[in-house]
């Protein structure tokens, strides 16, 4: 059974859910190992957990001062987790969160293939696709 856990950077689970960024968001697009962690210390940490394995994750990053708006990023599951309902877990966990936290706007970078994943939970597209990390992604935002 997985369950949704938030973590800090300096807690046990960080390292594992940076391995399973480098494996899942990093090495498929060439970024270096541990190559996209600028925000890590400002956001907030969410993991699926089964048992004591970090099998996805997701991070939260505040956006302004008054942290009323926000950015889901490094949404990950393991490729041999995925299908099972654990990413919908996860930004299920993390909006709510957002909401009980007074973020009133979460928006998303999604990579492109993956953008009807998020509008399933009421994220609309905005503008062109663009470019990010060498691959092409959408804007969504979604009014908490
Ligand atoms: C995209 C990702 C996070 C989805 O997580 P998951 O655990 O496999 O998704 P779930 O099993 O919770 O799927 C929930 C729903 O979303 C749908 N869905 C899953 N992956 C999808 C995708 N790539 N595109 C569109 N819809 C998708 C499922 O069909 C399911 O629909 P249902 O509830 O009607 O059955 C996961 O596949 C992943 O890590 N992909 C590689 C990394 C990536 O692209 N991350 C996003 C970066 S922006």
């Amino acid at each position: 059974m997985e369950k949704i856990q938030e973590i800090k950077t300096s807690g046990p689970y960080y390292q594992q859910e940076r391995e399973l960024r480098n494996k899942v968001l990093l090495r498929p697009i060439g970024i270096p190992d541990y190559g996209w962690e600028k925000n890590d210390k400002i956001s907030w940490h969410f993991v699926a957990l089964k048992g004591q394995s970090v099998i996805g994750c997701v991070i939260l990053c505040p956006l302004d001062k008054e942290k009323s708006k926000a950015q889901l990023m490094q949404m990950a599951v393991d490729a041999e987790h995925q299908g099972k309902g654990i990413g919908k877990l996860l930004v299920n966990h993390l909006l709510k969160f957002a909401s009980e936290n007074g973020i009133k706007e979460v928006i998303i970078h999604s990579r492109s293939e993956v953008t009807s994943f998020y509008t399933q939970f009421g994220f609309k597209t905005e503008g062109e696709e663009f470019e990010e990390v060498g691959i092409k992604h959408q804007y969504l935002s979604a009014l908490l």
